[in-house]
């Protein structure tokens, strides 16, 4: 039987069983990346197929689907302790489903810890087979016993799911799962298995829907867009699905994230500043500004690699705006590297940094590694590291008061509800006095900065 056949009748099974119950409601917590994002989208698809209603509240739940991340250890407590929290909510309410899924469950030590120290969850799947999520619920239904699955992220791309996206002005489209780079820190490449491409004509078809539904920002993603295609049949390159994505009728910007280094190509920034509607601005994670740490963390390019590629970049497209991912304390990281990578930031002048503490991942090659550097030490780095960032970020920022900027509307500011906030090309943060649609382009001019955000009005 395929998976779809086998899907829609779990599905409609699971409508029965759950038909005398009433209105039933779901929710899910996503924990990780806007990978992750994107599939509990699909969860939430399934869910809907199925009959639930979506709610907000663990207390209305009938159904609660946790979506985690393995990225660092502070991820996975955190999935851990909510976990915890909900054992009382299910004493209290015994025909509450739990399911947890996603990258933490796609390793066997999390899985076994689940199945022994936390009884009251009753479905754990991996990342690779969310779709499974409507035979898993059968079983427990039916036979009112748990389902725990091994891990499988081998699975072929599944194109047929519904999909029930976040509200909001943003349309994510996946252009490809898994990471076969194994930099040497990364539990990524372990949980969401290798690199595999979708269609070209697939991404096109969704960013079709997507445009003439009004989405205004449309975001590819791929945990390395760059060596996208490689896989195909028919091979295409990142840069040139990007152009087909471009001629796609409607008024959009395109995003894309994330762009390994390696693979960043002059043909991909060539692209970026003939395309109009592709956005000025490019996540490019440094990682480190020391050579030997970019060895040993397996980047495969050197600084001044990293250095000449964004020369290239601003030589096409002055005005773009750089974010990066750094982590500090990897093991061995002498003082005197990390101030490298004090230099590169410096250097490059980013608009925007994550950064990061080194977190030891079981099973990756860092882990085993001599040298691990104490929590304290590489706390003392990552403040450091945020410090002299913040200082570049507001004055970059700064740079761009008395320019008018374009700006989409998200809608009403999270910190005052009385003023817009919306995003500029760049991706910056914008605040302003309305009136103003959600999801329309309207002038902004900038009239002060912060480290984090602008402000401004809006023009005639
Ligand atoms: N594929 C993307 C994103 C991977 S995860 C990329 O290659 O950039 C996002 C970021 O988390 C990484 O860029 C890295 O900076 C950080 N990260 C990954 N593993 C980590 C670890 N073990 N400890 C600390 N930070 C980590
Ligand atoms: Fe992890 Fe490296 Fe793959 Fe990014 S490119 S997901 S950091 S292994
Ligand atoms: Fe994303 Fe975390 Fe998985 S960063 S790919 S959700 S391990």
């Amino acid at each position: 039987m395929t998976d779809s056949i086998a899907r829609e009748q779990a599905v409609r099974r699971v409508r029965e069983l759950l038909a005398p119950r009433g209105p039933l409601c779901a929710l899910i917590e996503t924990f990780g990346c806007q990978q992750n994002e994107a599939d509990s989208d699909k969860l939430r698809g399934l869910l809907i197929e199925m009959g639930y209603r979506m709610t907000d509240d663990r207390e209305q739940a009938d159904f609660i689907v946790l979506n985690t991340c393995a990225v660092r250890e502070h991820a996975e407590l955190r999935v851990l302790g909510v976990v915890g929290a909900l054992k009382a909510l299910k004493d209290r309410k015994p025909d509450l489903v739990i399911a947890v899924c996603g990258c933490m469950m796609q390793q066997e030590h999390r899985v076994r810890e689940i199945k022994t120290k936390y009884r009251h969850v009753d479905i754990v799947f991996g990342a690779g087979l969310y779709h499974r999520l409507p035979e898993l619920l059968k079983t427990v239904l039916e036979e009112r016993r748990r389902e725990i699955t091994l891990a499988d992220n081998t699975v072929e791309i599944l194109e047929d799911l519904p999909t029930a996206r976040r509200p909001g002005v943003r349309g994510d489209v996946t252009v490809m799962y898994g990471c076969d780079n194994y930099c040497s820190y990364c539990i990524v490449p372990y949980v969401r298995g290798r690199e595999r491409s979708r269609a070209p004509g697939r991404v096109l078809g969704e960013v079709r829907e997507l445009a003439a539904a009004g989405t205004r920002e449309i975001m590819l993603l791929g945990q390395n867009v760059n060596s996208y295609g490689h896989d195909l049949a028919q091979p295409c390159s990142f840069a040139q699905l990007l152009r087909q994505v471009c001629e796609v009728p409607g008024d959009f910007w395109v995003r894309f994230m994330t762009s390994h280094p390696k693979d960043a190509s002059h043909e991909l920034f060539e692209t970026m500043a003939q395309c109009k509607k592709i956005a000025p601005q490019l996540h490019l994670p440094v990682q480190s500004g020391s050579d030997r740490v970019l060895e040993a963390m397996n980047r495969r390019y050197t600084a001044a690699q990293y250095l000449a590629l964004v020369d290239d970049l601003r030589a096409l497209m002055p005005d773009i705006a750089l974010s990066s991912d750094i982590i500090v304390g990897f093991p061995g990281e002498s003082e005197g590297e990390f101030r490298e990578t004090l230099a590169l930031i410096e250097r490059v002048r980013f608009d925007n940094l994550y950064t990061f503490a080194y977190s030891p991942r079981a099973g990756t090659r860092a882990a085993a590694l001599p040298d691990q550097l104490s929590p304290g030490e590489k706390e003392r780095r990552l403040q450091a590291l945020m410090r002299a960032q913040e200082k570049i970020s507001r004055e970059r920022n700064e740079a761009l008061v008395g320019s008018v900027q374009r700006v989409l509307v998200e809608g009403a500011s999270k910190r005052d509800k009385s003023t817009l906030a919306g995003r500029t090309a760049g991706g910056k943060l914008v605040h302003f006095a309305g009136p103003a649609r959600e999801n329309t382009f309207v002038d902004v001019k900038i009239l002060s900065a912060a480290t984090w955000a602008l402000t401004g009005v809006i023009i005639e």
